[in-house]
């Protein structure tokens, strides 16, 4: 890697990384998940994966890419030797898999986004389910995914500093400021008790009820995005002296908030809107059509207007910093392994993601299966990530951290814990999420 580009400042790398984390994971996966039961021990789950895994690994991961200064195809072939250079393939590959579909999910919103800025809203339930139709098919999908390629690439194209940087450092503070307007106008409202009930209601039961497992897991990787390389891509211009475990902690603690705060911005709404019947099918569209009716709907009338701009523009807003960091992997590693100038490099990723993307930007149940699939992956490079860097070449983890001045009894207490706890816990959860995906498997 060149190593020439740099961050402009930590606070820039920190509202980079949390860009990456918060996404459409927060606010449509949140919903789609916890939308399919498990209240209160879903969040619990959820939360503590969160601290005792998916934190380690993140450490672990941006230790990885400023350790090797190598983009995420490379760096583990460097670190651990030839026998770990398919772990870099498996990052290539997981990214834009996953990629290829966020884009397509990202176009519903932009779509939606548009549709609320001119009124063209769905008024009842049966035109809401044609308009879900209409906007993940044909056409309309078609030109979402290439418009929301377009802009990502564009970013990525712009460099870190000139692009990604720029952009997350007025993205991040404006959605921030646009969900707390959000959670707070829904405080008021007179049924917001029973969306707070339905997310946090509390069933001890669930906590051994596999597929509520099975969703914690996926939530807190996907929503964290580590174990995937993103984060790794980015660290790679990190200043030496930063101090990583903080910087990971900021981001962990952005993303878990915002994750919790949509959520009580979405159960909430459905439930102001009287929408509860269909919370329980927690299908993709959740998000995209069930809401955006009832916002249209005649009793909200401009408040209906500007909630709907409002929640669909933090979307969007959220989707583009996750898909640059997504994208950042395979032009990094077009840029490492073969030398490629940046902007060759985004353009062969992008056309490579929108040619991936093109059954699920015209089939929704593919897109559903995609992620599925593309989930079990993210744990499995996951495990391996831990592996690794716990088991694998420890001293690694422990010498970079210590010339960036991280104390010895931090060091110690998260190489144990990613040794210890990280590895075993993911382990269990890949094994569970593994079963719950194949016996849901839709031939
Ligand atoms: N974390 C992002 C989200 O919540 C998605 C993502 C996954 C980004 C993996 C990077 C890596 O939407």
């Amino acid at each position: 890697m060149t190593g020439k580009e740099r961050w402009g400042s930590n606070l820039g790398f920190v509202l980079a990384a949390a860009g990456s984390a918060v996404g459409l994971g927060n606010l449509w996966g949140f919903a789609y998940r916890a939308s399919q039961g498990g209240g209160g021990a879903f969040v619990l789950l959820y939360i503590a994966i969160v601290l005792l895994v998916c934190l380690p690994l993140l450490v672990a991961e941006m230790v990885l890419g400023r350790n090797t200064g190598n983009s995420p195809l490379i760096a583990p072939r460097r670190a651990g030797g030839k026998a770990w250079a398919p772990l870099g393939w498996l990052f290539l590959l997981v990214s834009v898999g996953i990629l290829s579909y966020y884009i397509v999910l990202m176009g519903y919103a932009g779509t939606t986004l548009l549709k609320s800025v001119l009124g063209n809203l769905p008024l009842d339930k049966t035109e809401a389910s044609n308009y879900f139709s209409s906007i993940s098919t044909g056409e309309v999908s078609l030109r979402g995914q290439m418009f929301s390629l377009a802009i990502t690439g564009g970013v990525v194209a712009a460099g870190i500093r000139g692009g990604i940087e720029r952009l997350t450092k007025w993205g991040m503070p404006l959605l921030f400021l646009m969900l707390i307007c959000l959670a707070l106008w829904a405080s008021f409202q007179p049924n917001a008790h029973e969306g707070y009930a339905f997310l946090f209601g509390w069933d001890a039961s669930k906590l051994t009820d596999p597929e509520t497992i099975s969703n914690a897991f996926k939530q807190a990787f996907f929503s964290i995005g580590t174990g995937i390389g993103a984060i790794l891509a980015y660290s790679v211009y990190l200043d030496s002296r930063s101090a990583i475990p903080e910087e990971a902690v900021a981001v962990v603690t952005l993303d878990t908030a915002v994750g919790l705060i949509a959520g009580c911005v979405t159960f909430p709404l459905v439930a102001i809107l009287g929408l509860g019947d269909l919370v329980g099918e927690g299908s993709i569209g959740t998000l995209f059509s069930t809401l955006p009716h009832g916002l249209a709907g005649p009793s909200m009338n401009l408040t209906g207007w500007l909630v709907s701009v409002l929640f669909f523009a933090l979307i969007y807003i959220a989707a583009i910093t996750s898909a640059i960091s997504l994208l950042e992997v395979p032009v990094s590693s077009l840029m490492d392994q073969i030398g490629l100038s940046r902007s060759k490099a985004v353009w062969i990723s992008i056309v490579i993601t929108a040619l991936l993307g093109l059954p699920s930007a015209i089939d929704v149940n593919f897109l559903a299966q995609a992620d599925s699939i593309m989930n079990a992956l993210l744990i499995t490079s996951g495990l391996l990530l831990a592996i690794l860097m716990g088991w694998s070449v420890p001293s690694r983890f422990k010498n970079e951290l210590e010339d960036s001045k991280t104390s010895k009894l931090k060091i110690n207490g998260l190489l144990w814990t990613l040794r210890w706890i990280s590895t075993p816990i993911i382990t269990i959860g890949l094994t569970v999420v593994l079963e719950e995906t194949f016996r849901n498997w839709q031939f």
